[in-house]
């Protein structure tokens, strides 16, 4: 579904300026309701002035794509075959890529494609969260198309398996791979967050950028992940807390998930510059709608037509987090 398709374009002009000018996150909040007030459709699917009201109806459940989503998942499953098309269409829209990098600057790492918020601050943050080396086994568990985990493995020298539920996915990951590391150092494989498959004991650490929020059963999947670490083995993951929470799905607090799962805090540390960059992505994807439209077709279009319009305004609200946790040793 699309909201107000065909008017966003006249105001990307003044969304550019207003980037360009003062780039701080008000200003995109502010760019963002100005655009919702003046484009929407049906008001209340959004929360037009009200940035911290989630806006889920269950009209749009289906239509999710998410590809960087900050939110939890919705009451209905989003499905492996959304992924797919994300990790299959929207993945060769060059547009989409180029716009990625113009919107997170500098800190953007264009090698690893993340289909998700991996900056070179999260990927830094990794090397010294997982504390892997030659020798060891690295688990990314959802995945997607491979690029932080390749990274990983190839700066930090350890061996790769990639987890994901979707084909296109791990299909894609297996082709990269060769990009970054020698054959026999990675693989791919299609499993899901709660049940990868692999051995009990088997990781070194275990990796899930932008991506345990999609599981159903949230301990479930954190159990997966004491399951597969060794003892004292190292868990890093991105996601966001919901401070104040207003559905079901938010998490206020990973802590006492990790703990009910078996797992140590760590340490938790907000995702610099996150807001302000994602969000100046979704107002670059509503401007150039209409030629990303040309490059993905019009399904994949709406899907990140709708992320942006529905996720941009809340991003204020979620406080984006890298959180390291271990297995009791
Ligand atoms: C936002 S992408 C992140 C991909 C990758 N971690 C990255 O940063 O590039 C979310 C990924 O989670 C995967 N995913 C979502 N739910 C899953 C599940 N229950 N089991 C396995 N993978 C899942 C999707 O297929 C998708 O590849």
């Amino acid at each position: 579904m699309s909201l107000g398709s065909g008017k966003s374009g006249g105001t990307g002009h003044n969304l550019n300026s207003q980037i360009d000018l003062a780039g701080g996150v008000l200003i995109l909040v502010n760019a963002y309701r100005d655009q919702l007030e003046h484009t929407l459709d049906r008001p209340d699917d959004v929360a037009t002035g009200a940035m911290c009201r989630p806006t889920y109806s269950p009209a749009l459940m289906d239509e999710d794509s998410l590809p960087g989503a900050l939110s939890g998942p919705p009451p209905r499953p989003i499905s492996a075959a959304t992924f797919n098309q994300a990790h299959g269409v929207t993945a060769h829209s060059e547009l989409v890529w180029r716009l990625a990098e113009q919107a997170y600057g500098e800190d953007y790492p264009a090698e690893v494609r993340p289909w998700g918020m991996t900056t070179f601050w999260v990927l830094g943050r990794c090397v010294s969260g997982l504390r892997v080396g030659p020798g060891h086994l690295l688990v990314d568990l959802a995945c997607g198309r491979g690029g932080p985990g390749l990274w990983l493995a190839r700066a930090t020298g350890t061996s790769l398996i990639g987890v994901d539920w979707s084909i296109v996915g791990v299909e894609a990951a297996s082709a990269r791979a060769s990009h970054f590391v020698p054959a026999d150092r990675a693989r791919f494989i299609v499993g899901d967050l709660a049940a990868s498959g692999l051995p009990d004991a088997s990781a070194d650490a275990v990796l899930c950028l932008d991506s345990i929020f999609f599981a159903t059963d949230r301990i479930a999947a954190l159990r997966e992940v004491h399951r597969l670490l060794r003892p004292a083995g190292r868990y890093v993951f991105t996601a966001p807390e919901v401070r104040t929470p207003t559905q079901p799905f938010h998490v206020p607090d990973w802590t006492p998930l990790l703990e009910a799962a078996g797992l140590e805090l760590e340490s938790k540390e907000a995702v610099p510059r996150q807001a302000e960059q994602l969000g100046r992505m979704y107002l670059l994807w509503l401007e150039h709608i209409d030629a990303i439209r040309a490059e993905v077709g019009d399904a994949s279009a709406d899907r990140l037509e709708a992320e942006a319009r529905r996720v941009g305004p809340l991003l204020k609200s979620r406080e984006p987090l890298l959180i390291v946790a271990r297995r009791p040793g």
